[in-house]
């Protein structure tokens, strides 16, 4: 049977060994499984370990800041954050089609991940939060399941890379790797974060990506996941999300004809991500969330709820 302390211990020994005087490079994401691996490798490796954290601004409200105060500040952990915002939104310019977005996503994010990486002199190990699930999913891509979606796991890591791969997580499951993450001491809240995709909420801004429509979606997203968390029912969900489409409807505040954004909200139940149902959301928490943000989001006058399951929608919305 699996025992987390000895896990523990026989990694750190095992990534000591391996490593020694050497340097090793993470792509930290925030993410469940990236945090997770790094700071198992920080406890072996220490001031060896550097982490690279590319702010592509497309995370949710304070994501950026939480993980900087958390691996930074509480971790000491060597962490460099990239500001990446302008460039990717540049990027993204004109751009609408969900496909092109995340392959203009995904690839920025290696062109930055490699520019920060070159300055860092000779480095022989980076480390990915790859997980059992994701060898297993992998293989079964390979044997001609067609691609409904490119998945980009931002962290994702460039082709001709000439570093040695280090997977400490890789023969556990999503659940045991949340219990090292508690056991390691990262908080709560990050390690049973909702799942959040790589291309972040570039693929949740429907259409174009700007800064004001991210700006908008990122308000109105936090109120919808703060008052989950209020009602009780942010445990119970699989995944939520606001998405923003790129529709403006009429409606009316006092005596003035509005005309703005609307808001689609989405809570899905599933064990894995490839099947979902929609959430029966209670309607007093749907009515609550709907009043506020509406009243608290400049630019949104509507909100909608999504019924529809997996399949045949998606989770995500692009
Ligand atoms: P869909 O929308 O395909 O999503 O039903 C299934 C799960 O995968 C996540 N997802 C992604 N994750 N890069 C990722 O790392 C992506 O491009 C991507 N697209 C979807 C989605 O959030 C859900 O958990």
């Amino acid at each position: 049977s699996w025992n987390m302390d000895s896990f523990i211990e026989q990694k750190i020994k095992e990534i000591k060994e391996k490593v020694g005087d050497k340097k090793v490079l993470c792509a930290l994401s925030g993410g469940v499984d990236s945090s997770v691996a790094a700071v198992l490798v920080h406890k072996a490796v220490g001031d060896n370990l550097t982490c690279i954290f590319v702010d592509h601004g497309l995370l949710r409200k304070n994501e950026g800041d939480e993980v900087e105060r958390i691996f930074k500040k509480e971790f000491s952990m060597n962490l460099i954050r990239v500001n990446a915002q302008d460039r990717f939104l540049n990027k993204l310019k004109g751009v609408s089609e969900p496909e092109n977005k995340r392959k203009i996503i995904g690839e920025e994010f290696i062109r930055v991940f490699e520019e920060e990486s070159n300055k860092l002199g000779k480095i022989d190990f980076l480390v990915q939060g790859t997980i059992y699930p994701d060898i297993i999913e992998s293989g079964a891509g390979d044997s001609g399941a067609s691609t409904i979606k490119s998945h980009h796991n931002v962290g994702g890591i460039p082709e001709d890379i000439e570093f040695e791969i280090m997977e400490p997580l890789r023969e556990l499951f999503k659940d045991e790797v949340r219990k090292l993450g508690l056991e390691l001491g990262i908080p709560k809240n990050l390690i049973f974060r909702h799942p959040f995709p790589g291309p972040g909420l570039g693929i949740r801004v429907i259409g174009e990506v700007t800064k004001e429509k991210l700006d908008i979606l990122r308000e109105a997203d936090a109120i919808y996941i703060e008052e989950l968390k209020n009602s009780g029912l942010y445990d119970k969900i699989w995944q939520a999300f606001a998405t923003l489409p790129d529709v403006k409807t009429v409606g009316v505040m006092g005596d003035e004809r509005t005309y703005a954004y609307l808001v689609g909200l989405r809570a899905v139940t599933s064990s894995d991500g490839m099947t979902s149902d929609w959430y029966k959301m209670p309607y007093d928490v749907l009515e609550k969330i709907s009043n506020r943000i509406v009243n608290e989001v400049d630019g949104v006058n509507r909100v909608v709820y999504d019924i529809t399951s997996k399949p045949p929608g998606t989770i995500e919305w692009e």
